[in-house]
């Protein structure tokens, strides 16, 4: 099939070139000429496990252009995949996919399936029909579908490729028909609904994932009053299948561009249909806190922050990504900088993005040069090559043997007994 991307970011290249992968004709569109102008070369602008050598594989399928109307044109389906960030008061700015909904009107010439492929408010595909009816130049079929992405960052291209599920929110028999042709390769289970039915479902899923963190934190605090281990809570909560163990590991808080945005934004729009949704108030609540929770932490050990060296490992949102938007680390590290802390920090991929934010900490090549001298170490990220750190050699070059850890990537009893001052969560 032939189809149009609009929007390159982590949602949108992702569907692009996995669609090429299954044997589409791809065609993505960016209004960035410079992002554009890097894609045609083959440069992936994020940090994404496999998404380059996909590409590679799949060039002669996928091209990149800034023009709209040459993508529209030809393609049978086109996929909206532009950003819905969150406004200061928390709602989603849906201002892009008015826009492109616009752009998409102006040169419908056939009929077409649009596909709102970004996170949105529930009626956001109705605004979206009525956007592209008032603006097309001649009357003309097409259909709107919701179609949910349910990727995570650092593993999109598995997710995309072997979904748990197809969300298909359709109005006529014609769009569902192609959507499920478009997605047979896959062979996962369709799930098909009106279109207001599938954007809630990605609200309420993400809210719901969020909640299961804010929850498993929550029960972490408690375990920490009565010194109870919050891992074999969740170990025996999880194999409970109706529970399940996935999303319940106490830390410190939930970051990146979907959680924070999608929980208030549900909050958001679900107070404008007249429903105040106390529950996600309090998943937000939780969430804030721990990150707070986790400076008193680092307090506890330290006593005094100021002019005391703090290691920090771990700067994006989640391992495999170098992805900062929303981290935890950016909150903790704005605190400690307040307190006259001198940080130095490393991270395997975030490094370039946390200094745009961060300019006067120290940033090192590897974790023993960032350990050095240092007060106090801080996990910030579970990426896999901290888990295997020589721990050894990390209380060799530290000035004082202190962890403090918001993954609780280590076993308390084992740093103890390697003589580190050693704090986690709920442990
Ligand atoms: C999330 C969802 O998992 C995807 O299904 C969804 O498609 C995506 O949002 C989206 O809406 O685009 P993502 O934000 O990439 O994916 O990352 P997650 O792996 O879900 O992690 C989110 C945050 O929760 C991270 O900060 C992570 O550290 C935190 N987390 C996750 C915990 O603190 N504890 C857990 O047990 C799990």
């Amino acid at each position: 099939m032939k189809i149009g991307v609009i929007g390159t970011g982590y949602v949108g290249l992702t569907t692009g070139i996995c669609l090429a992968e299954l044997g589409n004709k791809v065609c993505c569109v960016d209004k960035k000429k410079r992002k554009i102008e890097d894609l045609k070369k083959g440069k992936i602008p994020i940090y994404e496990p496999g998404l380059k050598e996909l590409l590679d594989k799949n060039k002669s399928r996928v091209s990149f252009t800034t023009d709209t109307k040459k993508c529209v044109e030809s393609a049978e389906v086109i996929y909206i995949a532009v950003g819905t960030p969150a406004k200061p008061t928390g709602e989603a700015d849906i201002t892009q996919i008015e826009e492109v909904s616009r752009d998409i009107a102006g040169v419908l010439n056939d009929y077409k399936v649009i596909v709102e492929k970004s996170t949105v408010p529930v009626k956001t595909g109705e605004w979206v029909k009525r956007t592209i009816k008032l603006n097309v130049p001649q009357e003309v079929d097409f259909d709107v579908v919701s179609n949910p992405e349910f990727l995570r960052e650092g593993s999109a291209i598995d997710d995309f490729l072997h979904p748990d599920r197809i969300l298909l929110g359709v109005e006529s028999k014609r769009a569902k028909n192609i959507m499920m042709e478009l997605y047979k390769p896959l062979n996962a289970p369709f799930v098909i609904t009106d279109i207001k039915s599938a954007e809630i479902i990605k609200h309420a899923a993400n809210s719901f994932l969020a909640l299961k963190i804010s929850y498993i934190n929550a029960i972490a605090n408690i375990c920490e009053l009565v010194n109870a281990d919050v891992i074999s809570v969740a170990e025996g909560m999880g194999y409970d299948k109706r529970i399940g163990r996935q999303f319940l590991d106490a830390g410190i808080g939930y970051g990146g561009s979907c959680f924070p945005k999608d929980v208030s934004a549900f909050i958001k729009i679900t107070e404008e249909f007249g429903y105040d949704f106390e529950l996600l108030k309090i998943v937000e609540k939780i969430n804030r806190e721990q990150r707070k929770n986790f400076i008193r932490k680092i307090k506890k050990s330290l006593w005094i922050l100021k002019n005391k060296t703090i290691c920090v490992l771990g700067l994006s949102f989640k391992p495999n990504t170098d992805d900062i938007r929303e981290a935890p680390s950016i909150d903790i590290i704005e605190a400690l900088l307040k307190e006259g802390a001198h940080i130095k920090a490393y991270d395997p991929a975030a490094v370039a993005r946390t200094r745009e934010i961060f300019k006067e900490i120290d940033y090192k090549d590897n974790p023993y040069d960032a350990a050095s001298e240092s007060d106090a170490l801080l996990i910030l990220t579970e990426w896999d090559e901290f888990k295997n750190l020589d721990l050894k050699k990390i209380k060799e070059v530290m000035h004082q043997p202190i962890i403090v850890d918001g993954r609780n990537i280590f076993d308390p009893k084992k740093m103890a007994e390697m003589g580190f001052t050693y704090a986690s969560i709920g442990r």
